[in-house]
């Protein structure tokens, strides 16, 4: 691979500048003002697969945005990697709270990043993960060292949910034929302790409406007498965890695996720092499930958030209503072997039957998706250890991840492949968040280390 390794340290301005052009175009998939801009990603997106020479390079049209697809076929005998990622990104506000503009990315030192972060909407979350796998595929052309085949498929809807993905992956399951899935949309513990994700929490994501009277009403004259359905839903939502925040939707646990004491142990093996974790976010201390450390709270246990609730008056000054409507959306963070469809019947069935006689209330459901683990005893759970073990010269640790890629537990069950996730970014690079940024190191160090991955899984496979 030393012909690849030579080829990315002559072009790494170049891979950065196109990576800033990239990041440059707002594809914010959530909303439709953006449409322009999210298909014209997707163009950019083909245009690099068809420069770096990659074969048959498709803009494959969705009931919403576009897939691009690609492969390069080097022999028919040899094994394929399917890499996936996505070219959409999360909405950028509050715009008010970036440093520097989101879609006009810079360069900047953090202390965490001393060489300095890519800043942008997308730098980390997946555009400037998704396209090491370009540059690394390219390194790997130009040099003659492509050792199997490769085919991309980068979508422009993860953020909203992937529903059109799924769609194109049920009936294309012949065309998207591989060995193995590899993504890079995750993280890993710190530039000095590279670890590999091996599961993926699922999602039961709803939106929910109480309604009391049927017309806003003079708080003075009404107040004390009918439900308020702001102060309800604030209860109700209360409730939603008991003293020991635990869940209590009735059955919301049924299915939870449960991990042995010996997985337990393996688990807090892993460097955490309760300490440093409060500090990074400015809080006196933790909250979560009792019984769990943190690190177990946020991979391997389901959790249940209010990410947003309105309703009433919200603008300047005082204003004297009781609303007749209150509003919240709420994410259910689910683990093997819960099912999103049964969750979020079951979140229906009981945020229904606890609302008092004085409201009506209503749950919409919006996207969900399974959990994913994945083994590491699979060779190319191996070739990806190797890889990082050659480029950062220490053994990767397995980790379970919080967030979710519900596409991945499609994979399994659509395609039979199993995913390795090798994310670059880090907790602290504020993905989703302003001031979204991305190690220089981490994306250099990405486009280096996928080569090897290649090398290796092709070696393992014979
Ligand atoms: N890349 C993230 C998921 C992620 C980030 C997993 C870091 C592990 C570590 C992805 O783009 C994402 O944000 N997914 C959404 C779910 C989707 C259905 C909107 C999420 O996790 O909230
Ligand atoms: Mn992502
Ligand atoms: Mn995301």
């Amino acid at each position: 691979m030393t012909g690849s390794q030579n080829f990315i340290k002559e072009n790494k301005e170049r891979f950065l500048k196109e990576l800033m052009d990239l990041l440059r175009i707002p594809s914010v998939s959530a909303d439709p003002h953006f449409s322009k801009d999210v298909h014209a990603t997707a163009e950019l997106v083909a245009t690099h697969l068809r420069s770096i020479g990659i074969d048959q390079v498709e803009i494959c049209e969705t009931k919403g945005y576009p897939i691009v697809y690609g492969e390069k076929v080097v022999d028919t005998k040899l094994p394929t990697v399917l890499v996936y990622g996505h070219y959409d990104v999360q909405p950028a506000d509050p715009i008010d709270l970036w440093t520097s503009p989101p879609f006009e990315p810079v360069i900047q030192k953090t202390e965490i990043h001393p060489e300095g972060a890519i800043f942008a909407r997308g730098a980390c979350d997946d555009k400037g993960q998704m396209f090491m796998h370009v540059k690394a595929v390219e390194a790997m052309i130009k040099s003659n060292e492509l050792p199997c085949n490769v085919k991309f498929m980068i979508e422009g809807e993860e953020e909203v949910g992937s529903e059109n993905l799924g769609i194109f992956v049920k009936e294309n399951v012949e065309k998207l034929k591989a060995d193995i899935i590899l993504v890079s949309d995750t993280g890993m513990l710190a530039n000095d302790v590279p670890s590999i994700t091996t599961g993926l929490r699922g999602l039961s994501y709803v939106e929910v409406e109480v309604t009391g009277p049927n017309r806003d009403l003079h708080s003075g004259l009404y107040g004390g007498c009918v439900a308020n359905p702001i102060n309800i839903l604030a209860k109700m939502i209360a409730s939603l965890h008991d003293e020991n925040n635990h869940i209590t939707i009735p059955g919301f646990y049924d299915k939870v695996v449960e991990l042995s004491d010996e997985e337990r142990a393996e688990m807090a093996k892993a460097p955490f720092s309760h300490a440093n974790y409060c500090k990074a976010l400015d809080i006196a201390d933790v909250m979560g499930e009792n019984g769990y450390s943190t690190p177990e709270r946020g991979s391997i246990r389901p959790t249940l958030d209010v990410n947003g609730i309105w309703g009433g008056y919200t603008g300047e000054g005082a204003k004297t209503v009781i609303a007749s409507k209150a509003y919240a959306k709420i994410s259910m963070r689910l683990v093997p072997d819960q099912d999103p469809v049964e969750i979020t019947e079951l979140f229906q069935k009981h945020f229904e039957s606890i609302g008092p006689a004085g409201v009506k209330v209503k749950v919409t459901p919006h996207h969900g998706g399974e959990a994913a683990v994945t083994p590491i005893d699979s060779i190319g759970y191996k070739a990806a250890s190797l890889a990082y073990e050659k480029t950062f010269g220490v053994k990767a640790i397995p980790v379970r991840s919080g967030g979710s890629i519900p596409i991945v537990a499609m994979f399994e069950k659509v395609l039979g492949l199993k995913t390795i996730l090798m994310g670059f970014g880090l907790d602290s690079d504020a993905i989703h968040s302003p001031n979204e940024h991305f190690g220089l190191f981490n994306y250099y160090r990405g486009i280096e280390t996928i080569p090897y991955f290649y090398k290796n899984f092709t070696e393992l496979s014979k």
